[in-house]
């Protein structure tokens, strides 16, 4: 199980749980962040009780059997939600076309240059009734479905589910796991915006390989994270 902090008010919670150089399974849940961070460093928007910020230490994140794939699948099944929630590959957490979450994973590197440790940070939007005009397509829970939820309650519920998956760090069911992650994943089977290397282009996702990697219809080789940007529709 988690060793768990709960913070009225801290700059990140991964900035926090470094700090606590964890050796244990950790998890840290803050009400708000006035400084959180989100993917290829943008600001992560996140205030007080509007959301599930949280971040995760455990030694099997860094396992090479950690599967991003069951993880995502996880964290998307405590959100209540009746089809339309998805997984825009590889990690953030989609409704329709608007973007209600997404996950940060940072490795820590020792002095050294050694890879020592890895951790997660979750961030879901859940009570907002509107957000800033300059974020592209963002959406709550509670603008889905009317429902406020509490964000201690939400997180309660990830590291139960979460625990354990990564005590084992290996799925059960990687078949299953992997079909879920399919029917999951966004913009499967239509024509979509990418742009790779400045160069723009169309393509079909088809679906993801069992290392987790995106299989597009115009391209042969598998893409891995971080090679491509995934352009959204915003209507
Ligand atoms: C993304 O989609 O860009 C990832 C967003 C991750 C945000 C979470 S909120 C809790 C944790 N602390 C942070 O500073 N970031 C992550």
């Amino acid at each position: 199980m988690f060793t768990p902090y709960f913070l009225e008010q801290v700059d990140s919670t991964q900035d926090f749980i470094k700090t606590l150089d964890p050796k244990t399974p950790t998890v840290v849940m803050a009400d708000s962040q006035t400084a959180g961070r989100g993917r290829q460093g943008r600001v992560w928007i996140s205030p007080m009780n509007q959301g599930l910020w949280m971040s995760i230490a455990h030694p099997n994140l860094k396992n090479k059997d950690f599967k991003l794939t069951e993880f995502m699948t996880r964290v998307i099944n405590v959100i209540p939600h009746q089809g339309q929630l998805g997984i825009k590959w590889p990690n953030d957490l989609y409704w329709n076309n608007q973007k209600i979450g997404g996950i940060l994973i940072e490795n820590i590197v020792t002095s050294g240059g050694e890879w020592n440790w890895a951790i997660a940070g979750i961030g879901i939007n859940l009570n907002q009734e509107k957000f800033p005009d300059n974020l592209p397509n963002p959406i709550s829970l509670f603008q889905v479905n009317g429902i406020k939820s509490d964000p201690v309650t939400a997180a309660k519920s990830l590291c139960a589910s979460l625990s354990d998956f990564l005590q084992t760090a290996l799925c059960n069911d990687q078949q299953k796991i992997l079909e879920q992650y399919q029917q999951l994943l966004y913009g499967r089977g239509e024509l979509c915006n990418f742009s790779r290397a400045g160069v723009s282009f169309q393509a079909i996702p088809l679906g993801i390989t069992e290392q987790g990697e995106l299989l597009l219809d115009r391209i042969e080789k598998p893409i891995q994270h971080g090679e491509l940007e995934w352009k959204i529709k915003t209507d």
